[in-house]
């Protein structure tokens, strides 16, 4: 009854009646997020990293109180613009719990982490001399190889911008000890939604092989990447291996892992239409979850109702856009106004890339604990949206 998603497992525990209890309440599309499940990857996470140190990359999902809860359990944040470093202080984050990374750092960017007393990942090495003085620093390595994931989700192919060429690496490491910072190891991160874990183990071993140009290291800062169902186990010891060729401490800086499978996006059904093909009109779309119009992405989704009469449906949502379509050909029981679906895997980069385009307010985000209901966001209205056009009136 899922759709298209053969290795897909439900990890969130919420009942449907909470649910719709939640739908009732808040209102729809709502955000809903499981703390048991959130918690429950956090430890998977670590039962398979072990001693790794853990950055959450909070682009996936910033809200301040998941921020809050993981900076509760030990975990630092990676951070990749000024906002999501005043995000990481308001979350109660600093010094070494901070990493500030991204390809085109600003003045800005450069002072607030210094202010912080963040680590800086290099992405090229005009940046040595933009650090603050004396800060600690990893390289972010491009290991130059085809990854098994959307184009626009593989970051470590040779032609992607991102980091230094492996043969750049050492002296960018000894520029920076030149300039007097402290040249912590080697950064990689070679895409996101990555099931193959024999991609992780050929980027690792580009980076072991410059081991007897770059000496000792302090740190090898493994990135992220890691897709839902990836072989955590397998990406963890090839990491280990790694680390351990540099005699270096292991970083990791999950994003999607730690979220996506504690998020569900809840949308009801407006109405139907059948036309060149049956349509369930939703009040979701591209402006709560661009994912699957942006790569394509296949959320499962869940109907939570029954009724006889079932029939495959595409799902539109209420855009002008004929590119708003969250999933073609769903299996739904005989779709009526006021059905409630849920939209799963949907934690990690949904709430986050969600807009205002169409003057439509972002949704509320609402946290599932112990059988009770937390706002973590009030939903929007227009007058938040315009409010920065009238001010300057
Ligand atoms: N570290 C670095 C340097 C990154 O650029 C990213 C993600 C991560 C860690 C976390 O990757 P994750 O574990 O979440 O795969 N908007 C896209 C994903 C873009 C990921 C960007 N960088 C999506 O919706 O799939």
């Amino acid at each position: 009854r899922l759709h298209r998603c053969p290795y897909y497992t439900r990890r969130v525990t919420i009942p449907d009646s909470a649910l719709h209890a939640a739908a009732q309440t808040y209102g729809t599309p709502l955000y809903v997020y499981d703390a048991a499940e959130l918690d429950a990857a956090l430890a998977r996470v670590r039962a398979a990293f072990g001693s790794a140190q853990v950055y959450y990359a909070m682009k996936a999902n910033p809200n301040l109180s998941l921020l809050r809860r993981l900076h509760a359990s030990g975990v630092g944040f990676e951070c990749v613009s000024a906002g999501e470093l005043a995000r990481a202080a308001h979350a109660g984050a600093g010094g070494e719990q901070v990493l500030v990374n991204g390809p085109a750092k600003t003045a800005l960017e450069y002072a607030e982490g210094g202010r912080l007393g963040a680590t800086f990942i290099l992405d090229r090495e005009e940046e040595v001399g933009l650090l603050p003085p004396a800060s600690r620093a990893l390289v972010r390595v491009n290991p130059a190889l085809k990854v098994s994931t959307h184009d626009h989700l593989a970051t470590g192919a040779a032609s992607s911008k991102f980091g230094v060429t492996l043969d750049q690496a050492p002296r960018v490491l000894q520029a920076l000890r030149d300039a007097g910072h402290e040249a912590l190891g080697l950064h990689v991160h070679i895409g996101s939604a990555i099931r193959d874990a024999g991609d992780f183990t050929a980027a690792f071993a580009r980076l072991s092989a410059l081991r007897p140009h770059t000496g000792q290291l302090a740190v090898l800062d493994a990135g992220g990447g890691w897709s839902l169902d990836a072989d955590l186990h397998g990406i963890a010891r090839a990491a280990h291996e790694a680390a351990a060729a540099f005699g270096a401490q292991l970083w990791v800086e999950p994003g999607r892992y730690l979220v996506a499978g504690a998020g569900t996006l809840l949308t009801r059904v407006v109405g139907t239409k059948v036309t060149g093909r049956p349509f369930a009109l939703v009040d979701a779309g591209m402006t709560e979850l661009l994912r699957p119009m942006l790569y394509g992405a296949q959320h499962p989704v869940r109907p939570l109702w029954s009724r006889p009469g079932t029939g495959p449906w595409d799902l539109a949502g209420p855009a002008c856009e004929s590119g708003d379509l969250l999933a073609r050909g769903v299996p739904l029981p005989a779709p009526q106004p006021g059905d409630l679906l849920a939209i799963d895997e949907a934690g990690a980069y949904g709430a986050a890339m969600s807009s205002t385009y169409l003057t439509r307010p972002r949704p509320a985000e609402v946290l599932y604990e112990a059988g009770a209901w937390t706002v973590i966001r009030g939903r929007e209205t227009p007058q938040d949206i315009w409010r920065l056009e009238e001010s300057l009136a």
